[in-house]
């Protein structure tokens, strides 16, 4: 969508995963959708380094409003657990340095039973617009697929008509799929990002269906991605209790490589430290944001090892190699087999940057790199290449 936005993926945090739809807060008010639960992150946020690492957006999923639209048919924040109002809370992030997400739905309720935008869409955003809001999650639960298409236009048209600037975050794809093969160039007009897939969760068998999905879609989906329009796969569970530290390190390698959005949902209150300084990654993070803003894809699968490619700015690019083998330990993966190797002609400068990082300097094309791939998890290498006038 050429509103300005989202020129590189989206970073931010969203509750959806690890919080769902706790309205809860009488028994657990720690963790219930809460106007203190966006303001405790907004604070982690800025005090943790997320906000100098590039996580901007603070956003609300489901489960925010009140049951019943006010008298003037407004939507409202559920008066108990959000008694400053949307607006305040807005007030609030926006003084932290940060931008405030809120979600609706274009059916007649969301996919968690609260109001629905249908019928009300032009008022919906025009409330959101008032409050100050940076970005509209838009659902699109409980309504016939042959007509998602058009809420979605019309939502984006609706938010451009309040002329304040609200980065657009659709789910178009994700609810036509099962019928028919969606617009792709519509939906890039449309929205900032857009969801293909099923809802993550907190494991190793989620991230690796939404991996299959991607690959086995590529072709249909990549080329729609570019600076103000992204494929969003879904939110980082990093730090949260399903996957393991090398899982953690392929969810965010994979992430980068498609230049998807990192939206994180976990509880930056309570994170392990390594999980904390992998998603503030500074070298993965720019491969996400890399300005030529395009989208990586697999290149090589065979042997229990897949490859993904992304092109970058200036020369270079990033590569990733998956160990897909659940059992054993770390094995080789000989790069020189790698379809991203013929870059390296003549030579490159080469940087690993997952695991660990390391320089491992320049490397000819003839060179057999031999890199030690853990368990599902993944190395993240980029390639600098250096052309003969260079040397
Ligand atoms: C759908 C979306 C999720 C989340 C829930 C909320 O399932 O895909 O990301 O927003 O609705 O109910």
């Amino acid at each position: 969508l050429d509103n300005g936005l989202a020129l590189k993926p989206t970073m931010g945090w969203l509750h959806w995963e690890r919080f769902m739809c706790n309205t809860d807060c009488e028994a657990d008010p720690d963790n219930c959708i809460s106007e203190r639960l966006f303001m405790q992150m907004a604070d982690v946020m800025v005090k943790e380094g997320w906000k100098e690492a590039g996580y901007e957006y603070v956003c609300i999923d489901d489960c925010w409003p009140s049951k019943q639209r006010d008298a003037q048919g407004r939507l409202q924040a559920d008066p108990k657990r959000f008694p400053s109002g949307i607006k305040k809370l807005a007030d609030y992030v926006h003084s932290k340095g940060l931008k405030l997400g809120i979600y609706a739905d274009l059916g007649y309720q969301t996919c968690g039973k609260y109001p629905g935008s249908l019928g009300h869409h032009e008022i919906d955003a025009q409330t959101f617009a008032d409050w100050d809001v940076d970005l509209l999650k838009y659902d699109g639960c409980y309504l016939d697929w042959t007509l998602v298409g058009e809420g979605y236009k019309n939502m984006s048209r609706a938010l451009n008509k309040t002329g304040k600037s609200i980065l657009y975050s659709c789910e178009w794809p994700l609810y036509v799929w099962p019928y028919a093969k969606p617009d792709y160039t519509a939906i890039r007009e449309t929205c900032n990002h857009w969801r293909n897939y099923d809802d993550v969760s907190d494991s190793w068998s989620s991230i690796k269906s939404i991996l299959d999905w991607s690959a086995k879609h590529q072709d249909d989906i990549v080329p729609s991605a570019g600076p103000g329009g992204w494929n969003d796969p879904d939110m980082l569970v990093i730090g949260n209790f399903g996957l393991s530290h090398a899982q953690q390190e392929s969810q965010m390698a994979l992430w980068a490589i498609m230049a998807a959005p990192l939206i994180m949902s976990n509880d930056l209150r309570d994170i392990c430290p390594r999980s904390k300084a992998l998603l503030q990654n500074k070298r993965i993070i720019a491969i996400s944001q890399d300005p030529l803003g395009k989208q990586g894809y697999q290149t090589f699968k065979e042997n229990d090892f897949a490859v993904w490619e992304r092109q970058l700015s200036g020369d270079r690019h990033a590569i990733a190699v998956m160990n897909t083998q659940e059992i054993g330990g770390p094995r080789k993966f000989l790069l020189g087999v790698a379809p991203g190797w013929k870059l390296c002609n003549p030579k490159c400068n080469v940087t690993l940057i997952l695991p660990k990082y390391q320089e491992l300097g320049v490397v000819p094309v003839q060179t057999d790199l031999m890199l030690p791939v853990n368990p599902s998890g993944t190395t993240l290498l980029t390639f600098t290449s250096l052309n003969t006038s260079q040397n």
